[in-house]
């Protein structure tokens, strides 16, 4: 079985990357920065890194070339802006994040399907955004509703070949880094107390329903909430 996790160098991507190597697969992960691509060698011998920005859709073509056929392909890239008050919103900010999450996750789908196995899987990343009744995410959540918004027509459009999404809520992962540690620590402590769940996911929470949603061969136009119950908190 051949994976590409586009983005699958960190969080979210790489414990799935793991999680999938683990059972055999030959998983391939890509992503920009040539330090973190390199540090897959050593933590991670089993993967296969590949440096790419899925924004380059020649570049995806061509490590899809590759690859070919990809029995999964999955996209847990993304960057980290876009939130907001409406009254604070800027604008910029959440065109820079289209710029790093919707474009790139749509080349990286047009550019990879000519290299997909007839009965592959696609599997993308949303975000609890584009379902929460919460403020200030209004800008993130529209972006995360279109990620979202591109399964159940693709799914139609694609089959056999199945297509899904997983929408998680708070994850500790690198996402966060743009917060001090002890910023991250205060949020993640009172989100731990307002979650259902009563604790902020790990990475490896949410890979396991992006495995699930990869690889179970009857599922197709879903969207995973795996979000400890973030849509219904009061944060
Ligand atoms: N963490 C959370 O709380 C949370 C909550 C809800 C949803 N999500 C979603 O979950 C997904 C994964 O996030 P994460 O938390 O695992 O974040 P992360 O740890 O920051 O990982 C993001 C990965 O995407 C790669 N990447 C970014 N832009 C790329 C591009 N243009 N081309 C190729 N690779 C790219 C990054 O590597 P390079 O920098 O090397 O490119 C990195 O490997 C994202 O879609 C995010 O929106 C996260």
């Amino acid at each position: 079985m051949s994976i590409l996790i586009v983005g699958g160098t960190s969080g979210i991507g790489l414990a799935t990357a793991r999680r999938l190597a683990a059972t055999g697969a030959d998983v391939h992960v890509a992503s920009r920065d040539a330090a973190k691509v390199a540090a897959i060698a050593a933590t991670d011998p089993e993967l296969v890194a590949h440096r790419l920005d899925g924004g380059d859709g020649p570049a995806v073509a061509e490590l899809g070339a590759r690859l070919a056929p990809l029995d999964a392909l999955i996209v847990t890239l993304a960057g980290a802006e876009g939130s907001g008050t409406l009254a604070e919103l800027d604008l910029d900010s959440l065109r820079r994040a289209f710029e790093a999450k919707y474009w790139p996750t749509l080349i990286v789908l047009k550019n990879a399907l000519p290299h997909l196995a007839e009965r592959a899987s696609i599997t993308l990343v949303g975000a609890v955004s584009a379902h929460a009744f919460l403020a200030g995410v209004a800008g993130i959540g529209s972006l995360n509703a279109a990620v979202e918004g591109l399964v159940r027509p693709l799914a139609a459009e694609l089959a056999p070949r199945r297509v899904n999404a997983v929408s998680p809520g708070l994850v500790d992962t690198p996402w966060w880094n743009g917060l001090s540690a002890g910023e991250r620590e205060a949020w993640f402590s009172a989100a731990a107390e307002a979650l259902p769940v009563g604790h902020v996911s790990t990475a490896d929470e949410i890979a396991e329903a992006v495995v699930l949603a990869a690889t179970s061969t009857s599922m197709t136009e879903a969207v995973l909430n795996v979000d400890g119950g973030a849509r219904f908190a009061r944060f």
